[in-house]
């Protein structure tokens, strides 16, 4: 229930001290929670930002990403795989998304960038880009689901309303 999660998350301009700060505060989010994607209303900051990994681990950087503004201008494919959420732990259900994705994004100093992703990383970008624009595991759940997971979405809820 946290507006943070469920609005459109504002675009970033300024690309300065203050923002490295606040990813590098993501990348301890994400890898003590055990993730492999991080956006930034899902620490009470709403802004047009993700940071992911596929490794989930400090021990592995190669493929650390950090997607500002992010665009998606392209899609094709179709593929279902199961997807959980730092919002919502202990909940994992499958999730039917394009294949692969074309995306426009700045990097932390500002930079364009545009790169096609397939596969994991392709499914990481969208989940984390979907919170981007107030979309959660939630929405994408089928009614199946949604009845499958009532009693743990009812915890996480009365948790969230509690503290
Ligand atoms: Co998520």
């Amino acid at each position: 229930p946290d507006p943070a999660l469920t609005r459109r998350a504002a675009d970033i301009d300024v690309f300065d001290e203050e923002l490295a700060q606040r990813i590098a505060r993501m990348w301890d989010v994400m890898y003590e929670a055990g993730g492999v994607g991080l956006a930034a209303p899902q620490v009470g900051w709403s802004a047009r930002l993700l940071v992911l990994n596929p490794e989930g681990s400090r021990d592995d950087t190669s493929g650390e990403m950090v997607v500002i503004n992010p665009r998606v201008v392209k899609k094709w494919g179709k593929a279902t795989a199961q997807e959980g959420c730092l919002s919502f732990p202990d909940i994992f259900v499958d999730v039917s998304r394009p294949a692969g994705v074309r995306l426009q994004w700045q990097d932390e100093t500002g930079e364009q960038h545009e790169s096609d992703f397939n596969d994991f990383v392709a499914r990481i970008l969208q989940h984390e880009n979907d919170h981007l624009e107030g979309v959660l595991l939630v929405h994408r759940m089928s009614p199946v689901d949604k009845i499958r997971w009532r009693r743990e979405l009812d915890e996480l809820a009365a948790g969230a309303a509690a503290g």
